[in-house]
């Protein structure tokens, strides 16, 4: 989601009014991707709130019909959908204290659950679905409690809450400030003269200043006209980290990242954790509440099949490893556009599970309606909230990537494979079949991919020179066994969307079967490797297909756990990703292809976030 903030003194505002400010901020922010948009300023002791779901043309039309007070304070959002459909009521700003507060929200709050049951005990009435309007609840208690305290109240209720946020505030009767908190997700400051911001990320302000302080963990900013005040959760003083932005306003955007693509690979360690958040009960237990699903019903379930096309469905065959192994269920995995038309068997024991980021591919979508009519129930793992995927679907689990605006899918990949992992964790301890200690286990290992992913992106210089000096192959081979098979395809399929150089993964396994013949002097072939800890012999086996191509002139670059010696000889390069749990290693093993594909269609000078002849979302059959 987008963010802005906005105070300046009367004189300031007759050349920026809070609302223009706040306006071009948002249309800045537009970039991100979102489904809804909203404002609230504050002049004369009222705040004025407009907010429409949709793009922000539909918020212009709705304050052109009701305009909004002259103001020279204010707070703005576009909205991604998490908690709550992207309607009009669950837009932004929400309001409390009878209409005196408004509140704008990024992030998961991740105790939300618990703390409106308390807050509904308690007699407060909630107009929408979101965690937002509960931490509006909270600002509003201790904004009586503290006597009109706004920077004590936001201190006191950014304590209560769990999670990853980002919050502003502006109060009526204290309308000299706009206070921020931030944890787990992005706030920064923009310093002006006379006036002061707020964004999620410079862009939210970049048309109007360039000095900007960055806040850490953990803190309540307060902004007035004059000043900013920064305080740590515990009250402390603190000071930010001040900054100069020389970025130009387009590459403010993609987070100074060159591309798009660039950047959603570096948003991933936040995918996997946002993916993550806010899925387990105070014991430890997982809780997949928002999954409308009888529990009953999942444990009655005899056969799971995945429907999903290109990048998701890759995520599918990982989901099948992992749920099979886990959960002792049959899982097959098919394309969306071959099951439809193959006469399957499904009756209403059957799960349908759905992958898709958009929610709104069509083979997708025309699959599960199918399986619905053979009496199937349907499961969407999907990134976009309210898309039609997850409306139509008797169930939907919802992954945080935020939205994802490069055509190839990388981020979002990511979060599919981790909710797909939630997935077959939650039905293993429904149906009894993995012990909670062992549950607890993959969990934590789960929680540790973030920092992973982020040492696979600190080395990523090393892949990047390879695919710099590459750019020329004109075909790549990729091979991988068990989970690294997926992993393999969607290598090649990288380098295809992107790069538009031949590419094939195979299994490893069946090298011998046919692929090998291809082999030849100089061959680029990428090697997933399994985990040399992993059970049964698959690591060995792998190293041998290694010295088989190479024996046959291919140029070998693997991808292998950190510390595995075996493929040092066989290969030009390695590139080592930490280690985990053999199941889980997709989401390391990913990235280096990821940034493989995406540096050498770089280097071929190629549009890298919209590759020819593709579409984010295929909306025909
Ligand atoms: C298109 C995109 C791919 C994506 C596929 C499935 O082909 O170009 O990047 O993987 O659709 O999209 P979905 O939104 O259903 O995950």
């Amino acid at each position: 989601c987008g963010i802005v903030g906005y105070i300046g003194l009367p004189e300031k505002t007759s050349q920026h009014g809070a609302l223009d400010v706040l306006l071009e901020g948002l249309r800045r922010l537009e970039y991100r991707g979102y489904d809804s948009a909203g404002v609230a300023t504050v002049a004369s002791g009222t705040v004025s709130m407009r907010k429409k779901s949709g793009k922000l043309a539909n918020l212009l039309s709705e304050i052109e019909a009701e305009p909004v007070a002259e103001a020279s304070v204010g707070i703005g959002h576009t909205r991604w959908a998490t908690h709550g459909a992207p309607n009009d009521l669950n837009a932004h700003p929400h309001l409390a204290d009878g209409g005196k507060l408004a509140v704008i929200h990024n992030g998961i709050i991740e105790n939300f659950a618990q703390l409106k049951a308390k807050l509904l005990a308690a007699g407060e009435v909630f107009a929408s679905e979101t965690d937002t309007e509960v931490a509006a609840k909270l600002i509003a208690q201790h904004f009586t409690a503290t006597g009109g305290d706004l920077t004590e109240a936001m201190r006191l209720a950014a304590n209560q809450l769990e999670g990853a946020f980002t919050l502003l505030a502006v109060h009526a009767d204290q309308a000299d400030r706009v206070v921020a908190s931030r944890r787990n997700s992005p706030l920064v400051v923009g310093l002006g003269d006379g006036e002061n911001f707020l964004g999620s990320d410079v862009s939210g302000f970049i048309d109007f200043t360039r000095e900007a302080v960055e806040l850490e963990q953990d803190q309540v900013v307060t902004i007035t006209t004059d000043d900013v005040a920064i305080i740590n959760f515990d009250g402390s003083p603190a000071e930010g980290k001040r900054f100069s932005v020389n970025w130009d306003a387009a590459a403010a955007e993609k987070g100074g990242f060159g591309t798009f693509m660039e950047k959603e690979i570096h948003d991933q360690p936040k995918a996997v954790e946002d993916t993550l958040l806010g899925r387990t009960d105070a014991s430890g237990r997982l809780v997949l509440d928002e999954l409308r699903i009888d529990p009953e019903e999942l444990k009655n379930i005899s056969k799971i099949i995945v429907l999903a096309c290109g990048t998701s469905a890759y995520a599918g065959m990982v989901a099948k490893y992992a749920i099979e192994h886990w959960v002792r269920v049959p899982v097959e995995v098919e394309l969306s556009h071959e099951f439809r038309y193959r006469d399957p068997i499904i009756d209403d024991s059957t799960l349908i599970v759905s992958l898709s980021q958009s929610g709104e591919t069509m083979d997708t979508l025309m699959a599960v309606r199918y399986a619905k009519e053979q009496g199937a129930r349907t499961l969407a793992i999907c990134n976009t909230n309210g898309s039609t995927i997850p409306r139509e679907s008797d169930a939907v689990l919802y992954t945080h990537a935020g939205p994802e605006i490069a055509v190839a899918s990388t981020k979002a990949f990511l979060a599919q494979i981790t909710a797909s992992y939630l997935l077959g964790l939650y039905m293993a301890q429904l149906r009894g079949k993995l012990f909670q200690g062992e549950i607890d286990d993959i969990l934590a290992d789960l929680h540790k991919i973030p920092g992973k992913i982020q040492e696979v992106l600190d080395g990523g210089e090393q892949i990047r020179e390879l695919a710099r000096e590459m750019a020329q192959a004109p075909s790549v081979l990729f091979l991988g066994r068990h989970v690294g098979y997926p992993v393999a395809m969607e290598g090649a399929l990288k380098l295809k969307e992107i790069a538009y150089i031949h590419a094939e993964g195979f299994a490893a396994g069946e090298l011998k079967h046919g692929p090998i013949a291809l082999i030849d002097q100089g061959q680029p072939v990428f090697v997933v490797v399994p985990s040399p800890h992993g059970r049964d012999s698959l690591h060995a086996k792998v190293v041998s297909n290694i010295q088989e191509v190479r024996a046959r002139g291919a140029k070998t670059i693997t991808v292998a756990e950190a510390g595995d010696a075996d493929v040092v000889d066989y290969s030009e390069q390695v590139f080592y990703v930490p280690e985990t749990q053999p199941l889980l290693m997709p989401l390391l093993t990913t990235v280096p292809l990821q940034i493989f594909a995406c540096a050498l269609a770089a280097e071929k000078g190629y549009d890298v976030d919209q590759p020819r002849n593709l579409a984010k979302s295929v909306t025909v059959e």
